[in-house]
Order: C-alpha cells, then structure tokens, then sequence
C-alpha cells in the first residue's frame, strides 16, 4: 500500500528518497512521485505512474543533486485512477508547498466544495490534493507551516501519515500521523520520516514511532515533537533490531521462492527459547499474564484478515482439540461493525503479520472498547499492533517481502499451536502429552526442508496447470484452512480463479463446476480421515476432475485415482498442517512464475493493507 518517505541532510536528498522508495515496493503501488526544494528556492516535483525505475528516468540529476530535503511517495489508488496527475506529492492552490499522505480523508468532499469556493481549483481526483489545498488556505503570511497544517488536521476526519514541505520554510520537513503508520529516523546529521522501517534501516537503526495525532517538525539542526493541541512532547527513542541484509533476495529469483525456502528456521524462530521441558508446556512472556489469570480464560477470539484470517480457522481447531478452550473466530472487518458479544473472562488476538493492517487495528480498537483484554501476534516489531494490544507474541519470522504471505503463516500456526500446549497443559492435557507435543514439533524444521527439496518436481506439476482457468482445493478437518490457504496463494499471484473447500461440502456446490479441465488440488494426508477424504476425492475422480493430491510418504493408495501426487513426511495431525501448506505455496508460485507474472508483487494487492 501507499508508502511514504523523507529525507534532510547533507546527502543528495531526491536519490536517497526515491532509493528508499524502492524498499517500499515490495508493499505494492501503482505510481510514485518525489518533491524537493531547488537552490533558488522553487518547489521541484515529479510524479510517474507505474515503477519507480520510470519515476528516476524522468528527474533532473543536475536540478536536483543539490538538494538536501525531500519527500517522495508510492501511491496505491484509493480515490482516483492511478495516473501521474493521482500520484503524490500534491501541492496547493499557490503551488508553495508539497504534500505526500498515506490514508483516506473521509471528508474530503465536503472540504473540497468550501475550498473551491474560497478559489481552489483541483488538478486531481484525490483527496490528498484537498489536504494540500486545506494547509495552503490556512498558510497564510506570517503563519509557519506546522500552524497551517495543524488547523488543517483539526479539520480532517479520516486517516492520515502525512510529509508536508513548503518554499517559504526550506529547511524543514512537517510529519503527522493519525491512523497511518510513521516513523521517524535518526541519523548522523541527518533525519529520515518514513511509513515503514524498511525503508530507512540500512541507514538508521534509531527511530521514533509517531503516535496519533502527534506532529513533528524536523530541520537540519533537530526536531520537536507535538501534539495537534499544540502541547510538547517528549518522544521515546527505539532501537531496531532488525538486520538490513533480512530484506536481500540473495540467489533466489523471487522473494517469495526465497520466504518458502526460509519456513524452517522461521518455524524453529518461533518456538525457540519457547519450549520449557521441566513443565512441557510453552513459555509466552510476552502474554504479561499470570498462571491464574491465564487459567480463568474461558473463550478465545481470534481476528485477522486475508492468510493470517486462515490461521485463525487453524487456530480454531488446534486449540480447541488441544486444550478444550472454545474459539470464535472472525474477520476483523466484520467484527468492527456487528457488535460483537465478549464475555468476560474472554481473551483476544489480533493476528497481524505486518501488525498494520487497518481493519485489524479497528477490531483491536472495538475489543478494548468492550473491555476486553487483546493480545498481539504479529510480526511486525514496533508496530501498531505491538504497541497498542495489551501484551503479545512476535512471531520473529524476520521481515516478509513477498506480498503473499508465506512464512508468516506457518510462523503464526507455530504460536497457536504453543498456545493450545500452554493452555491444554492448564486443562486435560497431560505432561506426557505436553512432551509429545513439544518433541513432534521440534521435528518438523526437517522435514519443511525435505518438503522444500521437491520444488522442482512440484514446477512440472504447475506445468501441467498453468493455463487453467479455475481450480478447486479440498481438505478436511486442519487441512480445510490449509485448502484455502492454498487457494487464495494461486488466485493472488497467478490470477486463476480458485476455491478452497472442506472436501465433504464440495458436494454441496463446487461439484458443479467438476469436468476434466478442473485441477482439484486435494489434501489426502493419512490419519482419522483420511478414508472420508478419499471417499470424497473418487467422487471428484468420477466427473473426470484433473487430481492432484498431496498425500503422505508411503501412501499406496491415492496414485490409483490421482494425475499427480507429492508425498510429504508423517508428522502428527495437530502440526501436518505446517507440512501440507508448503507444497501449496509451491505450487503457486511455480504457476505464477511459469505465467511469467509478477510473483512478488501481483497487480492490486498490497503486502499492507493500511486503509478500511
Ligand atoms: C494483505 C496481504 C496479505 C495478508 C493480509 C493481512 O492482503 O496481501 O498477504 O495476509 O493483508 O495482512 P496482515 O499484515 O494483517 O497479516
């Protein structure tokens, strides 16, 4: 999603920006644009739609080599098509200052009809532009730039990460957040603002998150911070502990290929240091919660959209057969708006890789206000989420590029699936169990691993689907959320229509649309159900439907009614699962790539969903 970066300092400011808006695409856009201050003190900007490579061919290496403060953009079109007159930064009526804004500003229209009144006259579809005009109509003489953009925030209902610049004050960049992730960079004689840490981390470490409605005024010489009540504030400084060298792609052609490879030291990551023998339980310090107020939970709510949603419905069923808890789960963009009972004595989580995701945050927001207690599983370290949920889990996965999530996923299974031990061991799961449970995962990094090994293989088999049209995914019990998991991965990068079902419903619609065009991608795997799923897939193999079935190692059955079958190790059914999922993952990305698409950054999407 849209992405936002500044830059004052002695360095060449616009190559700074604009190569740190290549950090950012990986959040996907659809054009980018870049404003700057020129030694005779005119506004430079210049906006492309399309890549950023596009945006750096059209700017002025010599009108700009001098220029030490810069803000720039990756916009992802909200309102108004993406095009060069949509994309940031916009400037006001007068043309004196720049503006780049992460977010949606609900009101726009009402402000845009009194600006026009007042003369403005709009060159955009965007609201973003009425916010510029909004702070150049209070930028009056003698008002200073952070005046003028406080009355104008006062006056904004909607959501906002904001970079302002000006002509008449060209030495400072304006920066305020409500709703929109910012941060702010230190560095040696310099200063970054930026919507995502990734985008500034090979030059600074040290970084201050913006709160809501928090402004910053940064110059050459330092900052302020304040609030849009005009009080001082002193901000905290954090310390990144993220290594820049996470984000390079290495020998992979793909980050994605690269996250897939990577599940089994991000699975270990999860669990690690996690694990206590002596009372074969988990440790979740983070939870901040004592044994007895642990012991009277007696619901669980888990909330998420897109994968990390399918790791709720995971989430559902390993802790309740783990631990006897009862789990609700929800889409956080529908749990914001029905008014959802919580029960006392109900614990939350909000599951979040990025730990941006709007509707994720709204949902947290709707919890507490409910009183509840909501914990955090997320990824993303400092993040919304992280800092406003009550206590939480990192899932340490380090940072995740591709904008199909991969080894979040099998990341955050990892924790829920801590969770079911921490609180089965609670309940009726006994210490044996608890043993057992620990013992079987610590096995399975190998064996993602020994999965891994089989990329090529499972390449011929996208081979063989790669021009299809649709495709259905089935699985029972864990492996009906694993199905959609595998869907939703093929539809967002390879743009094949595809379903996920549990198998035994497939009979209930999806058998419609069954002929011999139809790859149906079953998961057989051999435990309890493994004689239903397979009564379940002859029913497929009767209508002609092209099977493929992943199925475990020394199965000698599905091979009779499958086109294509790639075995997996055994593990126990609890954690199959985190072994089912990847040849999936592989499956979509050999297609995607086979269709010589995008794979990391597929048309539409964006790796963080920060609007409603
Ligand atoms: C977007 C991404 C998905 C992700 C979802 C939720 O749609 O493209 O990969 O699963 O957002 O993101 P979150 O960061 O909250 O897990």
């Amino acid at each position: 999603m849209c992405g936002i970066v500044g830059y004052i300092g002695n360095k060449n400011a616009v190559n700074i920006t604009v190569e740190a808006l290549k950090r950012l695409e990986y959040r996907g856009y659809d054009s980018s644009g870049v404003a700057s201050i020129s030694n005779d003190g005119n506004l430079l900007i210049e906006k492309k739609k399309g890549k950023i490579r596009e945006l750096e061919q059209a700017l002025s290496k010599q009108e700009t080599a001098a220029c030490h403060l810069a803000i720039a953009h990756t916009r992802w079109a909200t309102h108004g098509e993406p095009n060069e007159n949509n994309a940031h930064p916009h400037s006001d009526n007068a043309g004196v200052i720049a503006l780049v804004h992460n977010g949606i500003i609900e009101n726009y229209k009402a402000l845009s009809e009194r600006l026009k009144k007042n003369g403005s006259v709009f060159k955009s579809e965007t609201d973003t532009e009425v916010l510029a005009h909004l702070i150049g109509y209070f930028y009056k003489e003698g008002v200073q730039l952070i005046e003028a953009v406080r009355s104008a925030l006062k006056l904004v209902e909607g959501t906002y990460g904001i970079a302002v610049v000006s002509t008449r004050e060209p030495n400072t960049i304006i920066a305020a957040r409500k709703g929109s992730p910012l941060i702010m960079g230190i560095g040696k004689d310099e200063y970054f603002i930026a919507s995502d840490v990734s985008a500034i981390i090979i030059h600074t470490k040290k970084v201050i998150y913006l709160q809501d409605e928090e402004l910053v005024s940064v110059n050459f010489n330092g900052f302020d911070f304040s609030t849009l009540e005009n009080e001082t504030i002193q901000p905290t400084i954090s310390e990144i502990d993220w290594d820049a060298g996470e984000s390079e792609k290495g020998t992979f052609k793909h980050y994605m290929l690269k996250e897939i490879f990577e599940q089994s030291n991000t699975i270990e990551n999860a669990y690690r240091g996690r694990l206590i023998e002596a009372g074969a339980t988990a440790r979740l310090g983070g939870l901040n919660m004592s044994m007895a107020e642990l012991h009277k939970i007696k619901k669980i709510i888990l909330i998420a959209c897109g994968t990390s949603y399918h790791t709720c419905i995971l989430g559902k069923y390993l802790v309740e057969k783990m631990a006897r808890v009862p789990v609700q789960i929800d889409y956080a963009s529908e749990f914001r708006y029905r008014n959802p009972i919580i029960e006392e004595d109900t614990l939350v989580f909000v599951i979040s890789q990025s730990g941006e995701t709007a509707d994720t945050i709204a949902a947290l927001r709707e919890a507490q206000a409910k009183g509840a207690r909501v914990m955090g599983i997320t990824n993303g370290i400092g993040s919304t989420i992280s800092r406003e949920t009550d206590g939480g889990i990192y899932i340490h996965a380090g940072m995740e590029v591709g904008v199909a999530s991969t080894k979040a996923f099998t990341s955050q299974v990892t924790i829920l699936y801590l969770l079911g031990i921490l609180f089965g061991r609670m309940r009726n799961l006994s210490h044996v169990d608890g043993l057992h449970y620990m013992g079987e995962l610590k096995k399975i990094p190998e064996k993602v691993d020994r999965i891994t090994q089989q990329s090529d293989k499972i390449r011929e088999i996208a081979k063989k689907i790669v021009d299809s049209r649709n495709a259905l995914f089935l699985g029972r019990d864990v492996h009906f959320p694993v199905a959609l998991e595998g869907a939703l991965k093929l539809k967002e990068i390879s743009y094949i229509h595809a379903e996920g079902y549990p198998a035994a419903e497939m009979k209930h619609g999806p058998i419609a649309l069954i002929d011999e065009e139809m790859p149906v991608v079953a998961i057989a795997m051999k435990d309890v159900l493994y004689d239903k799923v397979f009564s379940n897939l002859q029913e497929v193999k009767a209508r002609k439907g092209r099977l493929i079935t992943i199925a475990s190692e020394g199965d000698d059955q599905l091979h009779k009614i499958s086109e294509e079958v790639i075995y997996i190790p055994h593990t126990i059914h609890e954690l199959q699962p985190l072994l089912s999922v990847i040849p999936l993952q592989l499956l979509a990305y050999h297609v995607a790539d086979l269709r010589g698409l995008d794979v990391d950054q597929p048309r539409n999407l964006a790796k963080s969903v920060t609007v409603e």
